[in-house]
């Protein structure tokens, strides 16, 4: 793949790790099939990249670090970007209030995934400590999806906000994000290399970070498969996975991907349960 995510050249210590990664495998390669779990199987295929002597801090074992448009972004397996230049964490569709939405039409689903998805952020930040969040679009299922939040997690999200620059972007589920809850409201924001709003815009986009799509990933190897939400991300975009506890996913060769990465050339870094796995385009079904 020439989409090699950093061009930095790691000290000759952790290319040694490196290597002895590629031994691991191939020890893991010979055990049999029904030994593997998920995140074994991801392993198998994964292309790792070791940490840099920079980021020695505890919170980025288990991360991938991918810089688009020469910006470093660390993913986390909860499913958030780090940007650390800026102190930001960046996190799409939320979709909160998704399951008082679908019960309003009739289809009773635990109304639960607010409080869900707001503990799982809180757990993000607890661990990232940012002074930004940058939500990326779909943060509300609906319009009214504000005014049906419990106090509960009316309170539980403005806690989450306080002492922090937080950014609503818009989204098509919530084109017009409250204004009482606090935070900036925008159509998107550009900071240096990078150009932040929800959906992907069609064609070369370079430095675009995004959410919308809710991207899915599936490798399949030696019989098994496994499929599991990700980042997509090649040298000049990220979307990021769904978030909220209720989202979906869509297959990173849906139609709806088309024209984002050229020749289908990108990387999945899949969500483990404790680790986010590098997979190029070409190994995923
Ligand atoms: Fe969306």
């Amino acid at each position: 793949m020439s989409d090699s995510p950093l061009s930095v050249r790691w000290p000759r210590s952790h290319r040694r790790k490196q290597e002895g990664g590629k031994s691991s495998k191939r020890k893991q390669d010979a055990s049999p099939p029904d030994k593997l779990d998920d995140d074994a199987l991801m392993a198998l295929s994964a292309k790792q990249f070791p940490t840099p002597d920079l980021f020695t801090a505890a919170a980025y074992a288990g991360t991938c670090i991918h810089a688009v448009n020469n910006v470093e972004l660390v993913t986390d397996c909860q499913g958030v970007a780090y940007w650390p230049a800026e102190e930001a964490l960046l996190v799409a569709d939320l979709h909160l209030e998704k399951g008082s939405s679908f019960a309003r039409r009739g289809q009773l689903i635990p109304p639960y995934d607010t409080i869900t998805t707001l503990r799982r952020l809180a757990g993000s930040i607890d661990k990232w400590q940012p002074r930004k969040v940058i939500a990326l679009g779909d943060s509300f299922h609906d319009s009214a999806a504000s005014a049906r939040l419990t106090p509960d997690a009316r309170a539980m999200l403005i806690a989450l906000m306080k002492g922090r620059e937080w950014t609503w972007i818009k989204g098509n589920h919530d084109p017009d994000p409250p204004v009482d809850l606090g935070g900036e409201v925008m159509h998107e924001l550009r900071h240096g290399n990078l150009v932040l709003r929800h959906e992907p815009k069609a064609g070369p986009a370079a430095g675009e970070i995004a959410g919308h799509l809710h991207p899915k990933a599936r490798l399949v190897r030696r019989g098994r498969h496994v499929r599991r939400s990700c980042f997509a991300a090649s040298r000049s975009r990220m979307i990021l996975p769904s978030f909220g506890a209720y989202t979906g996913g869509l297959s990173v060769f849906h139609r709806a991907f088309d024209g984002l990465f050229e020749e289908r050339r990108f990387h999945a870094l899949m969500r483990g349960d404790n680790q986010v796995y590098r997979i190029s385009s070409a190994d995923l079904s």
